[in-house]
């Protein structure tokens, strides 16, 4: 399939997965062309903060010879602190580059930065909307561990508002006998949207307010961090602390379970979890690197149909 921005998970397919993932198994072999983006620039425009999409995606680029352009916190140090809308900016950037790595903190921002750039446009998260490469390598990581797709996967916290929880349970809808917990506060819950895509899709879930559901029944637990920036004050306190993974869940979980988290975490999962083999939440963002690098691959492939 031919992907020229990478804004939304809708966009892929299951073969278009496996011919990525395919790509990311020769880079980590270090099967992979070392020079193949010798000449290309990628610019990173985030709105946000980031440790770990930034870095990897910069990263990724430099390790396939490309080169990085750059702005520290788009939102202040870029002329959008003087009023220029993204559409002026992405206008701009896509003629110093040949492709925008783009977060922001409004929910479609990477669509309408899209409709303006003659460059592809990579969605690195906006608002509370879509993070399709974190999913990428949250999948990419889980059939790492588990090679048939009919696992359950239990998503816990703050299924409303984290970006890559929406992205994630999309590609997992593509595999029918993938099953979902979905654990969360009522005002937290999953949206509609995604309701009727499971129901569409066949895939069996259930919702439930009970961490203790997911932890016995999962092959995957999906820890979210409750969210400062994407909720009120007065929920932030509420839901904060919550769900908490420690050495007691440890205890109910099934023994080949895997916990993972797209990260920073807060106090949503212990210290004292890290040690535990399950915990995969460190070797998950290693991925993001192999994901992010084979994605410039597979964009950049000038032979690809
Ligand atoms: N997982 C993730 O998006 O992390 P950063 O916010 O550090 O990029």
């Amino acid at each position: 399939m031919k992907l020229r921005h990478i804004i939304s998970a809708k966009q892929f397919d299951k073969n278009t997965l496996s011919n990525l993932f395919s790509i990311v198994d020769k880079i980590k072999a270090k099967k992979y062309p070392k020079n193949a983006l010798r000449g290309k620039i990628m610019a990173t425009l985030f709105y946000e903060p980031s440790t770990r999409t930034r870095l990897s995606f910069e990263s990724a680029m430099l390790r396939l010879g490309g080169s990085v352009v750059a702005t520290d916190n788009a939102a202040e140090f870029s002329s959008a602190i003087k009023g220029e809308t993204l559409e002026d900016t992405i206008r701009v950037v896509n003629s110093f580059c040949d492709v925008v790595v783009l977060r922001h903190f409004v929910s479609g921002a990477s669509e309408i930065a899209a409709s303006y750039s003659k460059v592809p446009v990579i969605n690195a998260g906006d608002g509370s909307h879509e993070h399709p490469t974190q999913a990428l390598l949250d999948l990419y990581t889980i059939f790492s561990k588990f090679k048939n797709p009919d696992f359950t996967v239990a998503m816990v916290g703050d299924l409303a508002t984290y970006r890559s929880v929406h992205s994630l349970s999309y590609l997992l809808t593509l595999y029918p006998r993938v099953k979902f917990i979905f654990v969360s506060p009522d005002k937290l819950r999953i949206f509609p949207e995604l309701r009727e895509r499971l129901k569409k899709s066949g895939n069996e879930f259930t919702e439930t307010d009970k961490l203790v559901d997911g932890l016995r029944e999962a092959d995957v637990i999906y820890q979210t961090r409750i969210q400062k920036e994407r909720l009120t004050k007065s929920d932030y306190k509420k839901y904060f602390g919550v769900y908490v993974i420690d050495k007691n869940s440890l205890k109910l979980m099934k023994k080949n379970a895997v916990i993972m988290h797209a990260l920073p975490r807060i106090n949503e999962i212990t210290k004292d979890v890290d040690k535990d083999p399950r915990a995969i939440y460190f070797e998950e963002a290693q991925n993001g690197l192999y994901v992010r690098m084979a994605l410039l691959l597979y964009l950049f492939d000038p032979v690809r149909d």
